[in-house]
């Protein structure tokens, strides 16, 4: 029997709807192809963004966009992709496979991307290769209101107001792709750069400073020691990528429990990074200003080569929704440091929501944790003790939950055990509900996955296994699954 407790009137910290935020990178078949095939494409459109993908995408509210990388975004000169379509420069995506790309989408596209899935644009600047003058005309073309050289220009390309830019983040993994600098090097430059960052009108900049990966704890501590003061928000990048300690490398599509078991380990792992990460941050920042912003996450399976046709395109599986799952639940835990998550990425890349051909749209098994996890956004944290069976040496179940403004209660529940059920007894303090909703997505293996001839193979189904006895929520989930129960 695994058993949780919540206290109710312990919800206090608002968990931010920007940790349900996604990233879209000039990547493989994630841009082009994937939101964009231009307003003379067959496949229906609203100024060259695809239709299908912008219906999808609406359903789950996607709070927060980022772009245009990535690594792509320390080699991305903006001006090459504003102004008339055709006299666009033409530019080689050198981080990605050395392919050209025609620059139809840029600043104005994304922007209206933004407008269509109703989120909030997040832009990283090029500080790896691009000129402080340039990061700071790009922001005055964005935002500047009235009579300027950058807006008058902004102006001339069709758009006369300016844009709302809240979210800049100055450089991407600039102790790796960004430029391979040390931690003090690249503390000396972000100040530089940010304080040419302006803010014009109402128009007020959240500044992002490039932070660590994984465990390089060491530039987490120079950052926030050098600049803690300068900064909104410092990143941090993980990805699940379990590959390197596979002894046969499977495929995405084949995986066993040997392999289930070390992903598992590996996205477990984020808790621990979040933990230690914020306890550095709290040291130089105890009343919490600064979020950390886990602005790149997901599965990274590397194990096809062979079926890769845009680079880091694989096959999202059961497994993968499993993952996320498990990390929302571990970012609403640390609402009160995470701030923003972005899982990469939106369309046809590693942990993608929507897979485009020619043709047709499908979402994946991802998709659907990010819709049922929606009712998260802006609700209340409720903290909860968990007494939780093991797989293996992991705890079985992940879970988080949350109270919102109509006094509902929302709880996330992962299996994490791809063989057993868990029985589940939930004692909940000062409830008042006694009705409860519940939906499960599952399915028979954890390989299963959507395809364009079998679209709804892994989708959520409701769910009848919980009943409310006085203050006590009672009820068994299947094995590999993800639960959500909605008191009312
Ligand atoms: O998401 C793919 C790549 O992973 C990004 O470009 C980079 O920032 C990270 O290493």
């Amino acid at each position: 029997m695994n058993k949780l407790i919540l206290n109710i009137e312990q919800a206090k910290e608002k968990i931010n709807k920007n940790i349900y935020g996604h990233f879209a990178e000039h990547l493989g078949r994630c841009i082009y192809e994937g939101f964009w095939v231009g307003e003379d494409s067959e496949i229906p459109n609203t100024r060259g963004i695809r239709n299908d993908v912008i219906e999808a995408l609406r359903e789950i509210n996607i709070p927060v966009l980022r772009w245009p990388g990535g690594c792509f975004a320390d080699e991305y000169h903006w001006k090459d992709g504003v102004g008339p379509r055709e006299e666009r420069t033409t530019i080689v995506n050198n981080h990605w496979g050395g392919v050209t790309e025609n620059n139809h989408f840029g600043t104005h596209e994304f922007m209206d991307l933004c407008d269509l899935l109703d989120t909030e644009p997040y832009i990283s600047g090029n500080l790896g290769s691009g000129t402080i003058r340039e990061m700071q005309e790009w922001v005055d073309y964005m935002t500047h209101d009235g009579e300027s050289p950058m807006s008058d220009w902004r102006k001339e390309n069709g758009r006369k107001e300016p844009w709302d830019l809240k979210y800049f983040g100055v450089g991407n993994e600039n102790w790796g792709c960004g430029g391979n600098m040390r931690p003090e090097y690249y503390a000396d430059k972000y100040k530089n750069y940010q304080t040419y960052i302006n803010d014009h009108g109402d128009n007020k900049i959240f500044k992002i400073a490039c932070g660590s990966h994984d465990s390089n704890y060491h530039w987490t501590e120079v950052l926030m020691e050098e600049a803690a003061d300068k900064m909104d928000g410092l990143s941090l990048h993980y990805y699940t990528v379990p590959g390197d300690e596979w002894e046969n490398k499977g495929s995405a599509t084949d995986f066993d429990q040997n392999e289930w078991y070390i992903t598992l380990k590996k996205a477990m792992y984020m808790d621990e990074l979040i933990t230690k990460h914020s306890t550095i941050m709290d040291k130089y920042d105890p009343e919490k200003k600064v979020a950390l912003i886990v602005d790149e996450w997901g599965t990274w399976y590397d194990v096809e080569p062979g079926t890769n046709p845009g680079f880091l395109y694989q096959q999202n599986t059961l497994r993968d929704a499993l993952v996320a799952g498990i990390h929302l639940n571990i970012f609403n835990q640390h609402a009160d440091r995470v701030k923003m998550a972005n899982i990469a990425q939106t369309a046809n890349v590693l942990q993608a929501m929507v897979l485009t051909d020619e043709e047709d749209m499908i979402v994946t098994p991802t998709y659907y944790v990010f819709k049922m996890f929606k009712v998260h956004q802006e609700a209340l944290q409720i903290p909860i003790y968990l007494e939780t069976e093991k797989y293996k040496e992991i705890p079985k179940l992940s879970v988080s939950a949350s109270k919102n403004e109509q006094g509902e209660v929302n709880i996330t529940i992962c299996n994490l055990d791809p063989e057993n059920e868990a029985k589940i007894e939930t004692v909940i303090n000062a409830i008042k509900a006694n009705e409860v909703e519940a939906k499960i997505l599952s399915s028979d293996n954890l390989n299963d996955h959507n395809t364009f001839e079998n679209p709804d193979k892994v989708k959520p189904e409701g769910f009848d296994k919980f009943s409310m006895e006085g203050q006590k929520l009672v009820g068994e989930i299947p094995s590999s699954s993800v639960v959500l129960l909605t008191l009312k």
